[in-house]
């Protein structure tokens, strides 16, 4: 019994650890990954529209977040449809620079609990969109603006991670736990009992003099600590056993 009790109590050490580690964000797709059972970042609902930022040296970024669009931009003199999720642009040239299917996550900043979409053409990052969490505001912002390897921040509530509160705490789930396996430890004690060793009536309970000396246990403990810790005030049959 006791061995069964040390499994249980191993394997709910275990599963605590394990649903701690929430710091990695593993893609489920393009728009969604998750961090841990509770948490997670949906990058689905950000922006209808396309949203565009540009600098000083004639850049200009367009991102139509986790899914691939098409924009018309005017390059060398001519209109051109460019599609992709990230597309890059100056006055003569333009290309996209990454598509939804290549869209991983990915912890950029450990101690901050900072996440950025990156663009990956196998191992290669080709953009890295840092994910930041605002009240009311989407925008994409240029930090970076190398056409090889671009940096963005992405603003936006949708970029925030979601933290859904589970149907049972981790307490109640312990406690839960405790109280089945409680169960089990009597309705299997009662049944190895009756049916191995032949005990009948009160005797078929597990460490039935465990269980009958409690109360007394108990009242001793309470008498105890309401006199003062004084070992003379405790009067059951046990301690004049033991004196
Ligand atoms: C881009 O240009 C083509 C041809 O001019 C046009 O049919 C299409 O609707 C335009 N797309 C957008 C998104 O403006
Ligand atoms: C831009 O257009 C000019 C002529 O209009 C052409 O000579 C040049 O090669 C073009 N540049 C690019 C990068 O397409
Ligand atoms: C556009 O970008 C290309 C490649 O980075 C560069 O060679 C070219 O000079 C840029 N054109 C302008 C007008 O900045
Ligand atoms: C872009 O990045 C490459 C490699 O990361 C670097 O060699 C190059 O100088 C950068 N260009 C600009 C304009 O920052």
């Amino acid at each position: 019994m006791a061995k069964i009790f040390n499994a249980i109590i191993v394997a709910i050490i275990v599963c605590c650890l394990k649903c701690s580690d929430g710091s990695v964000c593993i893609s489920e797709d393009a728009c969604n990954c998750q961090i841990n059972a509770n948490s997670r970042i949906d990058l689905k609902q950000i922006s209808p529209n396309v949203l565009f930022d540009s600098d000083s040296s004639g850049n200009s970024f367009y991102f139509w977040g986790c899914r691939d669009g098409t924009q018309n931009i005017t390059v060398n003199g001519t209109v051109k449809p460019f599609t992709g999720s990230l597309i890059w642009a100056n006055a003569t040239e333009g290309k996209p620079l990454g598509f939804s299917k290549e869209i991983r996550f990915n912890l950029h900043d450990e101690k901050e609990k900072f996440y950025e979409i990156v663009y990956k053409d196998g191992e290669n990052v080709k953009a890295s969109v840092h994910l930041v969490c605002t009240l009311e505001d989407t925008f994409i912002k240029i930090l970076i603006a190398n056409s090889t390897n671009p940096q963005l921040a992405l603003g936006s509530p949708h970029a925030c991670v979601i933290t859904e509160k589970s149907g049972l705490s981790t307490g109640s789930v312990l406690l839960l736990i405790f109280f089945i396996s409680f169960g089990a430890y009597f309705v299997g004690g009662i049944l190895i009992l009756y049916f191995m060793r032949g005990a009948r009536g009160l005797e078929t309970i597990p460490n039935v003099d465990f269980w009958r000396s409690l109360p007394g246990l108990v009242k001793d403990g309470i008498i105890f600590l309401f006199s003062g810790c004084s070992a003379s005030s405790i009067t059951t049959p046990e301690t004049y056993d033991r004196i």
